[in-house]
């Protein structure tokens, strides 16, 4: 187990009944808020019209940014920071999924630039200790963003998404109401789902000689959430409950309280950020048609025990077994959740990728370098990955 810092200060209000709490939230920081959404799901499922009427009633002066892109654009968090430099914006309000709470923290950091331009700060990969502050209220449960200190920015003129990070992005505040999510399409569901899933294993597996016994089983009891509550969101969007567990397992999957400890790798969501730039696809359809894949790839003597111990604990995959063999069953169990389970497109092939740009991606995915992970490492490896996915 490794020395860890945990620091964070996100404050989350977290039910039905909490959105009365959203005008103090917003008022600390100030009266001038920029509202920040995506293509239009908060006007259909009444958020939209909660939000201007609690802002109208605390005098708080609403500014709007709609037409979020799924995978944000590098040039639409420009258009934000160019309203909050003209307004004099105090606080950023993002209403939506992973992408609009990315394009807000963006937004955030490129405020305070002089040139208002998001785009050399992600390039520079630099930490942002400066930025406006962003309240998030979440409508779909992924990426972690209403928890985490990252936002994942596209510029699709030159087919990168990159991660922006830094202390300064944490939302000061977060509001996640399930009853939100209802709204969410059944693939839209299973995608997020399995994101949540993945963020999780792309940490367990890297734990290597760190191993932290207290955290595996913490991990696996947010991995086994998802592989419950997934279905039953599916099949019945309005179900609280299976609502409610999601949410806060996208939360606890990125928060960082799972990889204190522990050593953090991200192996799939480098290869799949290259897929979404290339592609624009979704995220977490692109990680569950990488991860049985990968799980393949890395499988051997040494990393078999642990993918086992992910099939016994997470799927149910008997006692018994050899290494090998039990390792085999738990990618079966992997792969049988994404493609049956939650009735993803199995391989790249069905989303009309092919092998094209499959090199340019594997390096761009190393950065000239090489990833952290077992294995996997090279873009040579991440290039057979791919491979196997079409
Ligand atoms: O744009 P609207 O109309 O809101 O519709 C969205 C969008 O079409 C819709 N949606 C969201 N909530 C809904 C809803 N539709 C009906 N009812 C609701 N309640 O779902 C679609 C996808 O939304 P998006 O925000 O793109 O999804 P997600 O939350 O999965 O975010 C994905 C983005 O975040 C990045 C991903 O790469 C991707 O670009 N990530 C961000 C991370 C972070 N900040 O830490 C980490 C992740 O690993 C990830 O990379
Ligand atoms: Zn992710």
């Amino acid at each position: 187990m490794n020395d860890f810092i945990f620091h964070n200060p996100d404050k989350v209000y977290f039910g039905k009944g909490q959105m009365k709490n959203l005008p103090q939230e917003l008022l600390n920081f100030g009266k001038k808020v920029l509202l920040v959404y995506g293509g239009g799901s908060i006007k259909k499922n009444g958020l939209y019209d909660e939000i201007v009427s609690l802002a109208k009633s605390a005098d708080i002066k609403l500014f709007e940014l709609s037409g979020v892109e799924p995978n944000p654009r590098h040039t639409t968090v420009n258009k934000g920071a160019a309203v909050c430099k003209t307004e004099g914006i105090d606080v950023i309000l993002a209403a939506g999924g992973g992408s609009t709470i990315g394009c807000a923290k963006g937004i955030a950091a490129a405020a305070l630039t002089d040139n208002g331009d998001v785009w050399p700060l992600v390039l520079g990969g630099v930490w942002v200790t400066k930025a406006l502050p962003v309240v998030a209220i979440l409508t779909n449960a992924a990426t972690g963003s209403e928890m985490d200190a990252w936002a994942v920015i596209s510029n699709m003129n030159t087919n990168e998404k990159i991660g922006l990070g830094g202390s300064a992005l944490i939302p000061k505040a977060a509001f996640e109401n399930p009853e939100y999510s209802y709204s969410l399409p059944p693939y839209q569901t299973a995608c997020g789902a399995f994101d949540i899933f993945n963020h999780v294993l792309d940490n367990y597996y890297f734990a290597g000689d760190a191993t932290f016994d207290m955290l595996l089983e913490m991990q696996e009891a947010v991995m086994r959430t998802v592989v419950k509550w997934t279905p039953v969101a599916m099949k019945e969007p309005q179900n609280y409950e299976a609502r409610a567990n999601l949410m806060w397992a996208s939360s606890m999957a990125l928060n960082t309280i799972l990889d204190g400890g522990t050593v953090h790798g991200c192996a799939c969501h480098m290869m799949e950020h290259e897929l979404s730039a290339y592609y624009d696809i979704t995220h977490g359809h692109g990680l569950a048609i990488l991860t049985p894949r990968w799980l393949s790839y890395i499988s051997d003597e040494s990393t078999a025990p642990s993918i086992y111990r992910l099939g016994k604990k997470v799927f149910g995959v008997e006692e018994g077994l050899s290494a090998a063999k039990g390792a085999e069953r738990a990618i079966k169990a992997v792969s049988e959740f994404c493609f049956e389970t939650l009735g993803l497109k199995s391989t790249l092939t069905d989303l009309h990728i092919d092998n094209k740009h499959f090199r340019e991606m594997a390096e761009h995915a190393c950065q000239g370098g090489s990833i952290s992970g077992i294995r996997c490492r090279t873009a040579q490896d991440i290039e057979k990955i791919y491979e196997m996915c079409l």
